[in-house]
């Protein structure tokens, strides 16, 4: 069971603040590719030199009780800071190495202890990362070896350059040594420790997975730990970098979000999601049961980028207007998705988030009695009407419906606003019998590995792999009398790479009643890696009751296999 507190939180704040930040994304006049807090590994810099950065890290802006004011004013309700990241440099005062920030800079303060100070004042709660497995800075840190595939085709995921000797290295001497050690004082010096953020598993084996689950849970019971210190031992699940999940769970999950394409500070990074952008994160992940977790990396000098500090004052007003409608919220209560936007619950109210220009909301299978809204609305039998000519908010419009119980809806794979919005999990995925020689095997940035012959669900609520022509999906839809246009929505796996490109490079067939048909995928909308595509347009002469089937005709390209499903939508064009 996961405690309430998480359940309703909704908003945290990770903390990416190392020694890298000093480098900020440059290496002797180089810049990186790649994210900050990777630098030491992309340019393989010896520890030797590495460790010198530590001599001039002097964050004397940094200010603990800022960072969780302007934190909590936003409606954070816990943090995630990096007390140790992949270098093994700690951010705090540890004992058990003299390599951080307290012993090696002329700093001489200990930042955890200040931000667990603040965070108690001003009712945040503390969380920790530490990278359990990876460590570059010890002889027996983390290491898959050579056999193990790359990171991203790049970089070594353990210290191979300095270390190169694979077969010498002893993870349980790193673990007994430094992991637990460390971990016994991050968890007995500062309080109360609200979640342990594990990262990059890799082929850690389970039994260091379930000594650190029992040796957290011995000194600090109530502390929940992601699902990043591998072989299942986690208490809650979370989704992959800037994964953001298109389904819904019943426990909360949680979606690690950057602010540009970062997490460790690099200075020629400045391209700063909008307050817009972040807010209508916050209430689709609010709407699928599942907490952002949003990303801070400040410089050496301890201050927050300009960026950063704009973000927060742009979204904090929102926030804080929409409170009722985000903390402590219920998920989506309808089967499908809105197309307007995306909705919550909280108590008898529905909130209806609105990201376009629509004159009108036309809600169908509603079964509860509204009483008010905080627009002009009639209710006739399940179908409500609301009247949203002039809703503007430059952020996101929220309408709120008031009814006289908690919300009752049918969960019946029907049009809202005369879209039919379905998502892989709506449906059934059925495998043929034949494995076509499509689906790899990759390492995604976290660590976890993906690739099957068959679809299969990732954990975002995609389908995956779903090239082979073998396999199918089907959804059982209501389709009033009309004629629609069915668009396909896709987007590249690699959601943690900013780069990731979209390709259709298939053919996509489908059936619905007697009308079928196959189209190539070409993208008519969308950007990045995610993209929309016209599947067909087609008529319906009276009301469809039966299975919707998608499959893949045909793959044209290798490409093809990074491409996830993840929505069908039916839009009504004429009467
Ligand atoms: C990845 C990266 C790591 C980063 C983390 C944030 O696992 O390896 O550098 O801290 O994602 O979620």
């Amino acid at each position: 069971m996961l405690p309430k507190w998480f359940e309703e939180a909704r908003f945290g704040m990770f903390i990416h603040w190392g020694l890298y930040a000093a480098l900020g994304g440059f290496w002797k006049g180089q810049e990186m590719t790649y994210i900050g807090e990777w630098i030491q590994a992309r340019f393989r810099i010896p520890n030797e030199e590495y460790a010198k950065l530590a001599e001039t890290f002097d964050p004397v802006k940094f200010n603990a009780d800022e960072w969780i004011r302007t934190a909590a004013e936003a409606g954070v309700k816990y943090i995630v800071y990096t007390s140790k990241h992949h270098d093994g440099f700690a951010m705090y005062h540890s004992k058990v190495s003299s390599y951080n920030i307290y012993d090696a800079t002329p700093f001489k303060r200990d930042p955890l202890a200040e931000l667990a100070e603040a965070c108690r004042k001003y009712g945040v709660r503390l969380g920790i990362y530490y990278s359990q497995n990876l460590d570059w800075h010890e002889p027996d840190g983390g290491d898959p070896g050579p056999g193990y595939p790359s990171n991203g085709g790049m970089m070594s995921w353990g210290n191979d350059w300095d270390f190169p000797d694979y077969d010498k290295k002893n993870f349980r001497r790193y673990f007994e040594n430094k992991v637990k050690p460390q971990i016994r004082e991050l968890l007995t010096n500062y309080g109360e420790v609200s979640v342990l953020w594990c990262d990059c598993p890799l082929d850690m084996k389970p039994e260091f997975s379930q000594e650190l689950r029992a040796f957290v849970k011995e000194l600090q019971p109530n502390c929940i730990i992601n699902q990043r210190i591998g072989n299942n031992c986690q208490d809650y699940g979370g989704l992959g970098d800037n994964q953001l999940p298109i389904d819904r769970r019943k426990d909360t999950r949680e979606s690690p979000v950057t602010l540009n394409h970062t997490w460790g500070y690099k200075k020629n990074d400045h391209a700063w999601k909008t307050p817009q952008h972040i807010v209508r994160t916050l209430a689709s992940l609010a709407a699928r049961n599942a907490n952002l977790l949003l990303n801070v990396g400040p410089m050496p000098d301890g201050d927050w980028p300009e960026g950063t500090k704009n973000v927060f004052a742009g979204i904090t007003p929102w926030i804080r207007e929409h409170a009722d409608a985000i903390f402590g919220s219920g998920s989506n209560p309808f089967a499908v998705d809105m197309p307007f936007g995306c909705c919550t619950v909280s108590g008898k109210n529905l909130n209806l988030f609105v990201d376009q220009d629509v004159p009108e909301i036309v809600l169908n299978g509603i079964l509860s009695k509204v009483v008010s809204a905080t627009v002009p609305f009639t209710q006739d039998g399940e179908v409500l009407r609301l009247d949203t000519t002039g809703l503007s908010d430059p952020l996101l419009a929220c309408v709120t419906v008031t009814f006289d119980e908690v919300p009752q809806v049918r969960q019946d794979l029907i049009p809202q606003n005369g879209v039919l919005h379905i998502r892989p999990r709506n449906g059934e995925a059925i495998h043929g019998e034949d494995a076509a020689e499509s689906g790899n095997t990759t390492v995604s940035a976290d660590g976890e590995k993906e690739g099957s012959k068959h679809s299969s669900f990732g954990r975002d609520g995609s389908l995956q792999f779903w090239d082979n022509p073998a396999d199918r999906i089907v959804w059982p839809v209501i389709l009033p009398a009309g004629r629609y246009r069915i668009l396909l929505e896709t987007r590249n796996r690699a959601t943690w790479d900013a780069h990731a490109e979209w390709f259709g490079d298939r053919k996509a067939a489908w059936q619905l009643g007697d009308l079928a048909g196959e189209t190539e995928l070409v993208r008519e909308s969308g950007e990045g890696g995610s993209g929309v595509s016209c599947l067909a347009e087609c008529e319906l002469a009276s009301e469809f009751r039966g299975d919707f089937m998608l499959r893949t005709a045909e793959v044209l390209s290798e490409n093809a296999v990074h491409m996830d499903l993840i929505g069908v939508r039916f839009v009504k064009v004429a009467q």
